[in-house]
């Protein structure tokens, strides 16, 4: 996320995307960066309880294929960060917690190990957590109009040892971010010959704005494996730049009044799962904190729900606070399936989701009655 071939003396444009980083790390901790307006769309809505389940709870299985990984449960930790030694320390612990959960998870925008390949090291989680079943790596499509090509692309991902890679697409994060990269122009075309070279599969992620129908009618005419649509109603970038910008800035106060501009997350999920078809992999994110966030994202169409900040203020703490964070949605989701009688995902699936107002099925409201 950030320019760097535009701007003068490569030094300082390094030092730039380093100190941005622990900016960030700090922002997302400590200030409210929360979207505004709009929440995800997945809180009022419910699934249809059965009380009489017929499955035993220790027997529902949650595990998950995503691009080919097998995880124990439908959650991944989302892309953060890397490319200081408190992000690679960040890091470290999210892999170690995701490892011992048998879950996937992702990395900040590479982009920093680009520019410096000295700073591979931060996000080099492989070597601490070898057993993680399934590592994305990341990078901005929109590097691809400032430099960055497939070799460099290539050789990040090989660096890392991931399995897929993250193509995050974050226009309203570049035009509020004070040294945003903002030439978006031709990216489709560019997109369209790098991604088939990449050797992994590679996903169409936004960062808090979420995809709208005119987005995924495009992103699902590109060789993508799939989608992590993130929402809004979670993290907002363009607040998280608003915070960065100097104050009274046409950017502070800009980034402030669109921090709720996008798509909900469940909207979302709905119209990625439309556009994409089966075949490909949704990922629900942006603003996913509990279980029936979960739940509700994968009765509403999405394959798996990844979560960023609420990881990051534990990854603050140590990795066994991640750990429990986890566990804990783990925990939940499995109550919830079992108590839809759902053995496994694909049958969590195929539960009834009520949305927010509706009445439980078979119930007649008031005014249907009359
Ligand atoms: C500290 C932090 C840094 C992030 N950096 C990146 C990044 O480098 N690349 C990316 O694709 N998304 C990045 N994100 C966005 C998240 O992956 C996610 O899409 C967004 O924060 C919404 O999820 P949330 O509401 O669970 O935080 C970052 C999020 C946080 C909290």
């Amino acid at each position: 996320m950030g320019n760097v071939a535009t701007t003068s003396g490569i030094e300082s444009a390094r030092e730039l995307i380093s100190t941005r980083k622990d900016h960030h790390l700090d922002l997302c901790l400590r200030a409210d960066v929360g979207s505004r307006g709009p929440a995800t769309g997945l809180g009022g809505w419910t699934l249809e309880y059965d009380a009489l389940p017929e499955v035993d709870l220790e027997d529902v299985d949650l595990s998950v294929t995503l691009f080919g990984k097998k995880l124990r449960a439908p959650i991944l930790v989302g892309a953060m960060t890397g490319g200081t030694d408190r992000a690679g320390l960040v890091n470290r612990r999210l892999a170690r917690a995701a490892a011992r959960c048998g879950l996937g998870m992702a990395l900040g925008s590479q982009r920093a190990m680009i520019v410096r390949p000295e700073l591979g090291a931060t996000f080099d989680v492989r070597a601490s957590a070898p057993e993680l079943p399934l590592l994305i790596a990341n990078v901005g499509a929109v590097q691809l109009n400032y430099g960055v090509g497939t070799s460099e692309i290539r050789s990040a991902i090989e660096r890392v040892g991931a399995d897929a890679i993250d193509v995050h697409l974050n226009a309203l994060q570049e035009a509020i971010q004070p040294e945003g990269d903002t030439r978006f122009k031709g990216l489709i075309a560019r997109l369209e010959g790098t991604l088939p070279e990449l050797g992994v599969p590679a996903i169409a992620k936004e960062v808090g704005a979420g995809i709208s129908e005119r987005a995924a009618r495009k992103i699902a005419r590109l060789p993508f494996a799939g989608v992590e649509v993130a929402g809004t109603g979670g993290t907002s970038w363009a607040r998280v730049e608003s915070h960065r910008a100097p104050a009274a800035s046409m950017q502070a106060e800009v980034g402030e009044r669109l921090a709720g501009f996008g798509v909900s997350t469940a909207e979302s999920v709905r119209i990625c799962r439309r556009a994409l078809g089966d075949a490909r992999t949704v990922i629900a994110s942006g603003g996913v904190r509990h279980g029936m966030d979960v739940a509700v994202a994968i009765a509403l169409g999405a394959d798996a729900a990844a979560l960023a900040k609420p990881l990051l203020a534990a990854a603050d703490e140590s990795e066994d606070a991640v750990v429990r964070v986890l566990e804990t949605l783990i925990f939940e989701l499995k109550v919830i399936a079992f108590c839809c009688g759902a053995r496994d995902v694909a049958e969590l699936r195929a539960v009834r989701a009520i949305a927010p107002g509706a009445a439980m099925p078979g119930v007649v409201d008031a005014e249907a009655r009359q």
